[in-house]
C-alpha cells in the first residue's frame, strides 16, 4: 500500500508526518529519501512531535545520530557522510535498527544495503511547477 501526500508548506509536511507516525511501532525504521532542502528534517519534526519528544529536532550532520526521548525513543540519523558503510561493517547500526526505538534516517539512499527488511520508505520530491513550497511525499513499506 502506498500513501501519498501533497504538502504546500513546511507546516503541512510536519502535519503529514505526524499523521503517518500514528502507524509506527517500536523497532520501526523510516528511510527518508530526498535532495537537500526537500524537507527530510521537517518530516522528522512531525514524527518527533507525535511521540512528544522534548527539545528540538535538527539534522545530525556532524554527530551522525541524535537521540530524542518521548513516548518512544527516536534515533535520528543523517547518512549524508555514511557512504562507505557496508554489510560487514554495520554492527553499530544494527544495534539501533534492531532495537526498540524508532529509527528515522535522512539520506537513507546512502546506506540502502544495510537497512533491515521491511522499512518505511518516504520519498520527498519538490514539484516546482506547483510552486516553490510544493512537496510530493510518497510512503511505502518495503519488503526488500
Ligand atoms: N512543503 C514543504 N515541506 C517542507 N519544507 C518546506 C516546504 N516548503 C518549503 N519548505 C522549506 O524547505 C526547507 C526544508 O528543509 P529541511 O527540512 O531541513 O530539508 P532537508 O532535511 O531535506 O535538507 C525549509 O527551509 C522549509 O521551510
Ligand atoms: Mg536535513
Amino acid at each position: 500500500m502506498m500513501e501519498k501526500f501533497v504538502c504546500r508548506s513546511e507546516a503541512e509536511t510536519i502535519e503529514a508526518a505526524r499523521s503517518f507516525a500514528e502507524s509506527l511501532s517500536p523497532g520501526d525504521v523510516v528511510a527518508l529519501k530526498g535532495d537537500l532542502g526537500a524537507g527530510k528534517t521537517a518530516f522528522t519534526k512531525g514524527v518527533a512531535d507525535f511521540f512528544q519528544i522534548d527539545g528540538d529536532v535538527s539534522s545530525p550532520t556532524f554527530t551522525v545520530v541524535n537521540e530524542y526521548n518521548g513516548t518512544l525513543d527516536i534515533f535520528h540519523f543523517d547518512a549524508y557522510r555514511l557512504e562507505n558503510v557496508d554489510i560487514d561493517n554495520c554492527d553499530w547500526l544494527d544495534d539501533y535498527f534492531f532495537g526498540d526505538g524508532i529509527c528515522i534516517i535522512e539520506w537513507a539512499q546512502n546506506i540502502e544495503a544495510v537497512l533491515p527488511k521491511g522499512y518505511y520508505e518516504v520519498v520527498i520530491r519538490k514539484n516546482p511547477r506547483e510552486g516553490e513550497n510544493c512537496r510530493e511525499i510518497t510512503i511505502e513499506k518495503t519488503e526488500r
